[in-house]
C-alpha cells in the first residue's frame, strides 16, 4: 500500500482488518515501529474523532505527531499555473514538498465544495497533495470518501455480527444542512467487498453516484428496507444529481424506536457527530443496541492498522 486514499489502495482488505483487530488486542505491541518517524495531520475542516484517534494511533506506534489547521488561516493555491495575486499565499506545489521534508506520512482532511461536482469527484485537492508530496498520503476524509471511517465500521460489524452475512441497511436520515456524500460512498465501496447483504434506502432524489450505487439493492421505502435488518447505519447526505442541494423530503426519515422494531433487533450505527432527535431519536442512540461509541473507539485501531502497514511498507 503506497497511499491510503480509498479501499482501492488496499489489495488485501481482510489482512488490514486482521491488523486492526490485532492493534485493538495489543495497542502497544508495535510501539517502537514509528520511533523517529513523524506524521503530519493537515485539517482543512474540523474534526474530533479523526483528529484524536489518528493522533493516538500514531503515538501507539511511537510516532511524533504534528497537527495543523489549514484553510481559513493559511490559504493554499491548488490550481497549476495560477497567477497568485489574490489572497492565497502559498502553492500546494511547495507546501506539499515542504511538509514532506518534515513528515514520513501526511494525513489530509479536505471536504467537498458541494458546488463543483467535477472538482469534488475528481478529488482535486487530495490528488494535488498526492501529486506533489513525496511521502504516503492518508485520507482523513476527502471530498467523496472516508476510508478510515469505513474500515472502522466494517470492523465494528464483524465484531458484532451474529450471522455470516448480516443484513446491513444504510439509511439516509434528515439533517438541517447539506452534507457530503463521503461517508455513504465509502461505506458502500468497502461493504461491497465483504460478506454482508447491503441494502441502501433513501428518498428519491438522494441517489448516490452511480459508481458507488452500481450493483447495490436500493429500496425507496425505508420501513420495507428495515425489515429483518441486523444493522441500521444512518447517515445524511446531500443530493448527487442535484449536486450539493437538499431537495424537499415529505416523509419522516428519522430513525425511531418504531422503525427499529421492524428489524431483527438491529444494532444502530452512525459515524458521529450526530444531530440527536433530527437524525435519530434519543431512545435509539441511547439504547443498548447503539454502537456509536464502539465505532468511535474503533477509529483508533483502524488508523493504527493503516499507519502500521504504511510504516512497514507492506504489500497489503
Ligand atoms: N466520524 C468522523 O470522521 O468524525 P470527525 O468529523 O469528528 O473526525
Amino acid at each position: 500500500m503506497q497511499h491510503f486514499r480509498s479501499v482501492n489502495d488496499v489489495d488485501n482488505i481482510q489482512a488490514l482488518l486482521r491488523k486492526a483487530m490485532n492493534a485493538k488486542a495489543a495497542p502497544m505491541k508495535n510501539s517502537q515501529l514509528g520511533k523517529g518517524k513523524t506524521i503530519v495531520l493537515l485539517f482543512f475542516n474540523p474534526s474530533l474523532r479523526t483528529r484524536l484517534s489518528t493522533q493516538k494511533a500514531a503515538q501507539n506506534l511511537g510516532m511524533n505527531v504534528i497537527t495543523m489547521n489549514a484553510g481559513q488561516s493559511w490559504q493554499l493555491e491548488f490550481e497549476d499555473g495560477a497567477v497568485m495575486n489574490l489572497d492565497r499565499a502559498e502553492h500546494v506545489k511547495e507546501a506539499a514538498r515542504v511538509i514532506s521534508q518534515y513528515a514520513d506520512i501526511l494525513g489530509i482532511r479536505t471536504f467537498p465544495t458541494l458546488k463543483d461536482q467535477e472538482r469534488d469527484y475528481g478529488e482535486f485537492v487530495l490528488n494535488q497533495f498526492v501529486k506533489y508530496a513525496t511521502v504516503p498520503i492518508v485520507n482523513l476524509e476527502s471530498a467523496t470518501l472516508h476510508p478510515l471511517q469505513s474500515l472502522t465500521d466494517w470492523l465494528t460489524i464483524v465484531e458484532q455480527k451474529k450471522t455470516a452475512a448480516p443484513k446491513v441497511v444504510l439509511t439516509w436520515a434528515p439533517h438541517p444542512r447539506p452534507l457530503p456524500q463521503a461517508v455513504a460512498n465509502s461505506l458502500v465501496e468497502w461493504l461491497k467487498k465483504t460478506d454482508v447483504e447491503l441494502v441502501i434506502t433513501h428518498p428519491q432524489g438522494y441517489e448516490l453516484a452511480p459508481t458507488f450505487a452500481e450493483g447495490c439493492q436500493i429500496e425507496f421505502d425505508q420501513k420495507k428496507a428495515f425489515a429483518g435488518a441486523d444493522f441500521i447505519y444512518a447517515k445524511n447526505w446531500s443530493s448527487y444529481f442535484n449536486y450539493g442541494n437538499k431537495p424537499e423530503v415529505e416523509l419522516d426519515w428519522r430513525i425511531t424506536s418504531e422503525k427499529m422494531a421492524l428489524t431483527n433487533s438491529a444494532k444502530f450505527m452512525h459515524c458521529l457527530p450526530v444531530r440527536r432527535n433530527v437524525v435519530v431519536e434519543d431512545a435509539v442512540i441511547d439504547s443498548p443496541n447503539s454502537l456509536v461509541i464502539q465505532q468511535a473507539a474503533n477509529r483508533e485501531f483502524a488508523a493504527q492498522a493503516v499507519l502500521e502497514s504504511l510504516l512497514k511498507n507492506e504489500n497489503l
